[in-house]
């Protein structure tokens, strides 16, 4: 607040476009064709904003207008799993991806992670492919903390997955950066989960649910040059921010500049 008091944070933009709009234009990149979004309040804004002929009419054409959107409300912000538990008609039995509309993933990959993760997924059907990324140790309270089984390459299996532990309690520092390629098992998991951590359905519990049932569960490490940029707190979205203004193919050179001359100029006066 107040920054999302009548908008989703969804609609914050990040460089020259909205969240949403990175999330979509990756899935798109990664061959995905059909997307529910599941949003809370402030929905029409974020429908508004992906109307393919309005984006089409003020923008050149782009990958992510040819997908097809449908929209579903999740009222009551009850967790991650609840949200996902209202995409079980729509997945229609067959793996799906869910990606959060609050996280971007930047790139420099050819392929992006999202695109990797479909096809580990596809050639070894686990129960659950999910994205991580190394984060600080005093941070791993924020996020779901895999422990993988052995050494973690660039994809790994895993035999715990923790919601938001305490650096003392967290089994290593990879934390889920917000995509997962899941199986529609999940849906079952889900329903046979507990509130965690502050009340909530999290789908870190259902996905620890089908471990410990002996399904597997394989990660895909986000690569050298990839991070997640999380629109989540002030000091992240303004970082998110900086790095996309940096990344900017026509002022993106300026801004370096323009950002070294003001903290140097901080330095001095100090
Ligand atoms: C959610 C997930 C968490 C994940 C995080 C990444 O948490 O539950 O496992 O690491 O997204 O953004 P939230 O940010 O909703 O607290």
């Amino acid at each position: 607040m107040p920054a999302t008091r009548s908008q989703p944070k969804e609609m914050l933009p990040v460089g020259r476009k909205p969240t949403i709009q990175h999330v979509v234009e990756e899935l798109a990149a990664s061959g995905l064709r059909e997307v529910l979004l599941i949003s809370g309040q402030g929905k029409r804004a974020i429908e508004d904003h992906l109307d393919r002929d309005a984006a089409q009419n003020e923008e050149e054409h782009q990958p992510w207008m040819d997908l097809s959107f449908f929209h579903a409300r999740q009222s009551q912000p009850r967790g991650l799993a609840d949200a996902v538990a209202i995409a079980e008609p729509f997945a229609g039995g067959q793996p799906f991806v869910v990606a959060l509309g609050d996280s971007i993933i930047l790139t420099r990959s050819q392929k992006p992670v999202l695109q990797r993760m479909v096809e580990v997924h596809e050639s070894r059907r686990p129960a659950a492919t999910i994205a991580v990324e190394e984060v600080p140790r005093d941070a791993v309270g924020r996020y779901g903390i895999v422990a993988p089984k052995g050494a973690a390459g660039h994809v790994f299996p895993i035999r715990g997955f923790v919601e938001k532990p305490s650096p003392s309690k967290a089994p290593s520092n990879l934390a889920a950066a917000g995509r997962y390629v899941l199986e529609p098992a999940v849906f079952d998991a889900i329903r046979r989960t507990k509130p965690g951590v502050r009340g909530e359905l999290w789908l870190t519990d259902a996905l620890r649910l089908l471990l410990k049932e002996g399904r597997e569960i394989l990660c895909v490490r986000l690569r050298k040059g990839e991070h997640r940029l999380d629109i989540g707190t002030f000091l992240s979205y303004y970082q998110a921010f900086v790095e996309l203004s940096l990344a900017d193919a026509e002022h993106g050179a300026a801004m370096r500049s323009w950002l070294r001359k003001r903290i140097g100029r901080e330095g001095r006066s100090k």
